[in-house]
């Protein structure tokens, strides 16, 4: 695997994963995904301050570049690409805004957040021309606005999305989590636990009273659980085809999202 700060041209046409660092199974995942669809993998690794509102997260994210080279190798990527700042921001940057879906849910908590994501995205998606780019569903609604962005600016890229990954007790894997301890690595299971209840619901309300319960859980601090029309972030109905649920909060200071969807028994034809 070659590592570089500076991108050939003969990386256009690859499948693409782009990343902010500290690799986990996760993105490993993600990158063996890509491997299947492409011989030339390219990952790339930049924290993108653009899309971090709150400047003492962007302080705190974790950083593992040696860790982050032998997980990228192991999964099969071919190049792992460092940009620097001035590399992905030259003066006169475009920038992109994700609209109003920008600004419900995680954009809520997180004030002009996708707009940052989608101006890394689409600046990447310049550099690197991938044919595939290769997303999390763990962050579905940032796999949402970038397969919107895509299909207006980037029509030639497949977005690709790849299924949550999970650690033992069910918590979404997230660079995030080594920031937990043991107590709040096991009270973080409630999210995942109320996910997997709301999906077995029979109706939508009942899965929206499967939700709710997340709230009995004290070092839980909610920021939002609802279940969504996954084709239009609109609140769901009874009649919705594609509902899923999507939670955020806080344990331990540490914030964490997650979602799935709702059981095909749900599902009206
Ligand atoms: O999901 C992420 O890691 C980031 O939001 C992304 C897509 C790499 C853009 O910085």
């Amino acid at each position: 695997m070659k590592i570089t700060k500076l991108l050939s041209e003969s990386a256009a046409g690859c499948a693409f994963v782009p990343t902010m660092g500290a690799l986990h199974a996760g993105h490993q995942s993600l990158i063996a995904k890509a491997r299947e669809l492409s011989d030339e993998v390219v990952v790339s690794v930049f924290v993108n301050p653009l899309q971090f509102e709150d400047k003492s997260d962007l302080a705190k994210y974790p950083k593992t570049p040696e860790q982050d080279a032998l997980l990228a190798q192991a999964a099969g990527a071919t190049t792992l690409w460092t940009p620097d700042y001035e590399t992905i921001y030259p003066t006169e940057t475009k920038k992109l805004s994700a609209g109003e879906l920008g600004s419900k849910f995680e954009g809520v908590h997180r004030l002009g957040h996708f707009d940052g994501v989608l101006t890394v995205v689409n600046r990447l998606f310049e550099m690197v021309k991938p044919r595939y780019a290769i997303f999390g569903e763990k962050d579905f609604q940032q796999l949402f606005l970038i397969s919107k962005m895509a299909a207006e600016l980037h029509p030639e890229i497949q977005i690709i999305a790849a299924p949550t990954v999970r650690e033992p007790n069910g918590l979404a894997m997230s660079s995030r989590n080594v920031r937990l301890n043991a107590e709040a690595r096991n009270a973080a299971e409630v999210i995942s636990k109320v996910l997997f209840n709301a999906a077995k619901a029979e109706s939508i309300s009942q899965a929206r009273l499967e939700l709710a319960k997340v709230k009995n859980e004290i070092q839980f601090e909610l920021d939002y659980a609802e279940i969504i029309d996954e084709d239009n972030f609109e609140l769901a109905t009874e009649e919705t085809t594609k509902p899923r649920a999507v939670i955020a909060g806080w344990i331990d200071g540490v914030r964490l999202i997650d979602n799935m969807a709702l059981q095909p028994a749900l599902v009206r034809i």
